[in-house]
């Protein structure tokens, strides 16, 4: 089983509108209605990818059952802490006319310092029975600073491989107790490192330093450019085919689920790289974030071509 901590999860509506007008009023053509959060993002690909998953974070209230309610309809376990406040909604509105998207993101609801340590008993129950552990994204205001790098530890503690996917300030205090692995893009790695790296040399040097600092899986994306990883001295860089994108919203998250699907069922990390490179590429090709086309996914794989620096 793999799980997943999303701390700060949503309801996420997307609305596609024929064309946006502002300072008018527009009619919505659909909506899609999601569970949110990087981490259930994660989740859901991981699902679908053939692995059980069992979802953690905070929800509350009527959306928060309503959050759950969607995960569970796509298989994944939910086991959330709940909490005394709403779960946030975040509204993206795609216009038709020229794929163009604005995104409105609730700050959501501060958590007590009671929910807080109701979260790690939580999680210390669930975590001996997990295969491999995958920490994504924002926290929400109430949580301490240093709280993923306590759940890092436990997992250590434990023996069980741990990703974290996060960004700014909460990256640079976390990755100091050694994630298996991490996942940052070319803007995350620039400010964990203080500076980008621009070409394969720096960017192998980059990922190096970071196993360095006791991650074992130093994981660089890249966009439509694929992926680079560091272990072990070596490093390589591994290219999807090109497809043609309808959505790269997440397909971040769905390079970690494939990654943590590889760590839970053990295997070589480059069979686990080639897995997190298609079943991201069949993400981008997807409308929905968090989800790809399993006929994608099968075909892609083959496809995708890894190259030892
Ligand atoms: N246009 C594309 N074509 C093929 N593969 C893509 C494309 N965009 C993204 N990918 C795949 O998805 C992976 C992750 O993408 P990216 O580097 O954009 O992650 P990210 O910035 O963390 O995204 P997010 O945080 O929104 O999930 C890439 O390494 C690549 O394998
Ligand atoms: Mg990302």
């Amino acid at each position: 089983m793999i799980l997943t901590v999303t701390l700060n999860a949503s309801i996420d509506k997307l609305y596609l509108l024929d064309r946006a007008v502002p300072e008018t009023v527009m009619r919505v053509r659909e909506v899609h209605n999601t569970s949110g959060g990087k981490g259930l993002n994660v989740s859901r690909v991981a699902q679908k990818l053939g692995e059980p998953v069992t979802a953690m974070g905070f929800t509350g209230g009527f959306n928060g059952q309503y959050l759950e309610s969607m995960l569970a309809s796509t298989g994944v376990s939910p086991r959330f802490t709940h909490v005394s406040a709403e779960t946030r909604s975040c509204i993206n509105c795609w216009d038709l006319s020229n794929d163009r998207s604005t995104e409105y993101l609730e700050p959501g609801a501060p958590v007590s310092p009671e929910e807080v340590e109701q979260f790690l008993r939580d999680f210390d129950a669930q975590l001996p029975m997990a295969d491999a552990v995958s920490i994504s994204g924002s926290v929400p205001a109430g949580v301490p600073a240093g709280l993923y790098a306590r759940l890092i530890e436990r997992c250590k503690v434990l023996n069980k491989p741990v990703i974290l996917d996060t960004s700014g300030k909460l990256l640079t205090e976390s990755v100091s107790a050694g994630p298996t692995l991490v996942k940052p893009n070319e803007d995350e790695i620039g400010s964990l490192l203080g500076d980008k790296p621009c070409d394969e040399m720096s960017r192998a040097a980059a990922l190096k330093h970071l196993n360095n600092q006791g991650i074992r899986y130093a994981v660089l994306s890249l966009g439509a450019d694929g992926a680079m990883i560091a272990f072990d001295g070596e490093c390589w860089h591994g290219r999807p085919p090109r497809i043609q994108p309808r959505n790269t919203v997440g397909c971040g998250d769905s390079m970690v689920a494939g990654f943590a699907v590889g760590l839970a069922r053990n295997m070589g990390i480059l069979d686990a790289f080639r897995m997190a490179l298609a079943v991201s590429a069949a993400s981008a090709m997807s409308l929905l974030t968090g989800d790809f086309s399993t006929e994608d996914y099968e075909r892609l794989l083959p496809q995708t071509e890894l190259k030892r620096i």
